[in-house]
């Protein structure tokens, strides 16, 4: 199974959310490989925020390795599910996809919920990265 996780900047949420679905993929023995994407290229070729990469190394996850790239239409083929964070970052992807069978590999990861941007509110890591955990719990419990 490959799954993408898809923010805005690819910085802050994506990041967190492709550790942390790694992590417990792994650690559940699923084989699962998880990559990350932005909709926007203003970091390409950037680590992950330094307040993301501390919320991580919190909890016992590195994601101080991961290589900021930008969202492109191959990655409807490569990747079996895309979750985005928000709903600005659902209607950019669907924007891009070619057809519906693209179209129906993009959820919300929270499903009816968004993860908010924590760029501008240091305050707002913690959570984040619980929110990301508890719903990619929910979509373990769900998709194995
Ligand atoms: P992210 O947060 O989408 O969770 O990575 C952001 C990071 C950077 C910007 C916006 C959101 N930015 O405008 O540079």
């Amino acid at each position: 199974m490959k799954i993408l996780m898809v923010c805005l900047g690819n910085i802050c949420r994506s990041p967190l959310a492709e550790g942390i679905m790694q992590h417990l993929a792994d650690e559940n023995g699923l084989g699962w490989d998880v990559d990350s994407a932005g909709t926007g290229r203003w970091h390409i070729g950037e680590a992950p925020d330094r307040r993301s990469i501390r919320a991580a190394r919190n909890h016992g996850i590195d994601i101080s390795k991961q290589v900021c790239r930008q969202f492109k239409r191959t990655d409807f083929d490569e990747f079996d599910h895309i979750f985005v964070m928000d709903r600005n970052n659902l209607s950019d992807v669907l924007d891009m996809a070619r057809n519906e069978e693209q179209a129906a590999k993009v959820k919300l990861l929270l499903g009816d919920k968004v993860v908010p941007d924590p760029y501008y509110d240091d305050s707002l890591f913690e959570p984040v990265f619980e929110l990301i955990e508890n719903g990619c719990k929910d979509i373990i419990k769900g998709l194995r």
